[in-house]
């Protein structure tokens, strides 16, 4: 099992890990985990919220040692894992690229990695995933739902996090195994409006198109006018 470093409170369980590896040695897997985040970090400088102690927040320390073009693996083996956790409880679970994880359309879970960077290789990584699980009420606007909310039952973090810790580890072997090909594969599977009309936003406004995957970059490729085009995060929003 992983060294796991319990906090009562913190800023960002990110930050903190970005900051352990500047200061310490720290071992592959070290994991910091806490009730409390008061300034959660989330995809496109958007706030993580999260109730004080009711859902999983954490950051996984990895040592990867990946090439940068193959970055978009560490997104495709943590949402898997993520997916994989919820699949076992609920059904209707999908990955929406690059990283969410929802249950029918609404946001049960997210994903921020971020990368450090030595001599062309990812050298060291940190998987801030925060899940949510006892929480009753969510702010309309944001169109989330927790696994509460979902099957009217609480659960038990401990348990959860076990079993988010057993997917984990089975998605990143695979990923160690340089088995690009099986993970992209159940991506795809587990993706949300993967080859069906789709709706999304961009700079110029709302259209429909139709995901085909991603490129090698984990760029999304959307047939839009009959004309396949890659986005990347920030050039376009897919809407649910
Ligand atoms: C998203 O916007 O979907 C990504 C959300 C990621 C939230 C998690 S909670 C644990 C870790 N620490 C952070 O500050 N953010 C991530």
């Amino acid at each position: 099992m992983p060294n796991f470093i319990y906090l009562e409170t913190v800023d960002s369980t990110n930050n903190y890990a970005v900051n352990l590896l500047k200061t310490s040695d720290v071992e592959n897997g070290t994991t910091i985990i806490t009730k409390k985040q008061s300034s959660g970090k989330g995809q496109r400088g958007n706030l993580w919220e999260s109730e004080d102690d009711r859902n999983l927040i954490l950051s996984l320390i990895l040592f990867p040692q990946l090439k940068i073009k193959d970055a978009f693996y560490l997104t495709i083996a943590s949402s898997l894992a993520v997916h994989k956790t919820l699949s076992h409880h609920l059904n209707s679970v999908k990955i929406k690229w690059p990283n969410d994880v929802l249950v029918g359309t609404k946001k049960i879970a997210g994903i921020l990695i971020e990368n450090q960077i030595k001599r062309e290789l990812i050298s060291s990584s940190v998987i801030g995933i925060g899940l949510n699980v006892n929480q009753d009420y969510f702010n309309p606007e944001l169109n989330a739902t927790s696994m509460k909310a979902e099957l009217h039952q609480d659960f038990n973090l401990e348990e959860l996090l076990n079993e988010l810790y057993t997917n984990l580890d089975f998605y990143f072997n695979l990923l160690m195994e340089n088995n690009f090909k099986t993970l992209l594969s159940r991506y795809y599977e587990n993706l949300f409006q993967f080859k069906t009309l789709a709706k999304f936003e961009d700079d110029s406004g709302e259209f429909t198109g139709i995901i085909q995957g991603i490129d090698e970059t984990g760029k999304l490729i959307v047939l839009r006018n009959q004309i396949p085009t890659s986005y990347d995060l920030k050039e376009i929003k897919q809407l649910r």
